[in-house]
């Protein structure tokens, strides 16, 4: 069973080191640790017996109505163990908690996110996220993404 946690300053090391480990594939956007900092409340980890994080992701809101999951990642040694589909279900708690009516995210795992009760929607429904985008030349891989949703409220 993945234990799913609230993430502390003690983590911040071990989410960007393994949400970073995914970026030069174009799977995950490289993060800082000011963006670890900035985004502590809204990170969910998994540990390993040591302490060490094996999974992360977090909630970007984009909108009152709107949150992003992001940093989606899980190492290699502990993939397909449900780690994945937990961090998702778990930020989709923190969603409905804090109110948000609809999640989305933008990946090339289509059957986790469809597993999750995410359906397929057009990238254009967020048009804030192609703006993003395009900032960021690492991402120009996105046109290779599918986006997906899910309505909360
Ligand atoms: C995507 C990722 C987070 C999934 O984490 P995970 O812990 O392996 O996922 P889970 O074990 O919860 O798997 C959930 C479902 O995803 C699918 N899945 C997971 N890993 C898969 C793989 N390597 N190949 C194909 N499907 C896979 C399966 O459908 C699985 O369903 P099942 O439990 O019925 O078999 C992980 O593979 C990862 O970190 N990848 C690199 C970074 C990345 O792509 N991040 C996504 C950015 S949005």
């Amino acid at each position: 069973m993945s234990r799913v946690q609230r993430a502390n300053e003690n983590d911040i090391a071990g989410i960007v080191a393994l949400n970073n480990k995914y970026a030069p594939q174009g799977l995950t956007l490289k993060r800082t640790e000011e963006f670890g900092y900035a985004h502590l409340a809204d990170f969910r980890v998994i540990r390993d017996a040591d302490g060490a994080i094996v999974g992360c992701a977090a909630l970007d809101e984009y909108s009152p109505s709107v949150a992003e999951v992001v940093s989606l990642a899980v190492s290699q040694d502990e993939q397909g163990l449900g780690h994945g589909k937990a961090l998702i279900k778990s930020l989709e708690q923190l969603a409905r908690k804090r109110g948000y009516a609809e999640l989305f995210s933008v990946s090339f795992s289509d059957e986790l996110f469809l597993d999750a009760g995410f359906e397929h929607t057009p990238l254009t429904t967020y048009p804030e996220k192609i703006a993003r985008y395009g900032k960021i030349a690492s991402e120009l891989k996105v046109g290779e993404k599918h986006c997906f949703m899910k309505r909360l409220a």
